[in-house]
């Protein structure tokens, strides 16, 4: 229901962008002015940039990075196309696509059939799981154990809609936050009790921070698959993006990245 409310929310929210800017034609969408006449394909990328390995902001330059702008980089490369990736807050990634701001998204965004409906999704490129995290100590040792306790959530992330439809949650009890990790700091101060996100970015962030407190519990969750956004229809940039996925898989590039960020 929650799910719905916000697609539908969503939705209009495209809706009034697409009159107030009256972009029918989604023409500045992707395409820089180029020499004389012809338009030239830019991947202009958008990432919540606060999800180590996934993407963060380098703290000097201030430049987007982590496995998913090096991906989107090496994807551009492969495929001739210049790539400018920036950050954008996770709930503001559907409508930066939507006006053009951004041409497609890789913020380990899941591929699910709710947001399919909204947009279209590259071939899958990031295998995850959701994780349940809690401080050292703590009797939650399983999914159900989660009933009665505050959780803490990144909102509109299938780590949030997991603890939803957990039988007996109360909504109450779920805490929504704008990034992941707002919602582990809040786990090691005492706010919530555990926090449920993807386990990439769990396990990187206890890694990080050791003195947080912090170790995992795991459960069956299902598999998630990460895809890269873009605008529905917009098949020329997602064949593209499909194309320069393969040809990096194949050329090793992707392996090397796997190995820099997770091994
Ligand atoms: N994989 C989860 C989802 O798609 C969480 C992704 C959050 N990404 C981020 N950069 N904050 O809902």
């Amino acid at each position: 229901m929650k799910k719905f409310r916000f697609l539908l929310v969503s939705l209009l929210v495209f809706g009034l962008i697409f009159v107030l800017t009256g972009c029918g034609g989604g023409e500045e969408a992707g395409k820089a002015q180029g020499e004389g006449e012809t338009e030239k394909l830019v991947i202009k990328a958008g990432a919540d940039a606060a999800y180590a390995p996934m993407e963060y902001k380098n703290p000097e330059s201030g430049e987007v990075e982590g496995f998913d702008a090096d991906l989107i980089r090496a994807i551009g490369e492969a495929v001739g196309l210049e790539v400018d990736i920036k950050h954008v807050d996770w709930d503001g990634l559907f409508p930066a696509l939507e006006s053009g701001d951004i041409n497609c998204i890789i913020s380990s965004m899941t591929i699910t059939d709710e947001r399919k409906k909204i947009v279209d999704f590259s071939d899958p490129y990031f295998e995850a799981t959701q994780i349940i995290a809690v401080r050292k100590g703590s009797d939650i040792k399983g999914l159900e154990d989660l009933v009665g306790k505050k959780v803490g959530v990144q909102q509109n992330t299938t780590g949030h809609y997991a603890v939803e439809e957990l039988e007996g949650m109360k909504d109450e009890d779920i805490k929504k936050f704008p990034t992941t990790p707002d919602a582990l700091i809040n786990l090691t101060n005492g706010l919530v009790d555990a926090v449920v996100a993807d386990a990439p970015v769990v396990l990187n962030y206890i890694k990080h921070n050791p003195d947080a407190g912090l170790v995992t519990v795991t459960d069956d969750f299902e598999k998630e698959y990460y895809g890269i956004a873009v605008k529905k229809g917009n098949k020329e940039l997602l064949d593209k993006i499909n194309e320069g996925l393969a040809k990096v898989k194949k050329n090793g590039t992707y392996d090397e990245l796997y190995k820099k960020y997770f091994e």
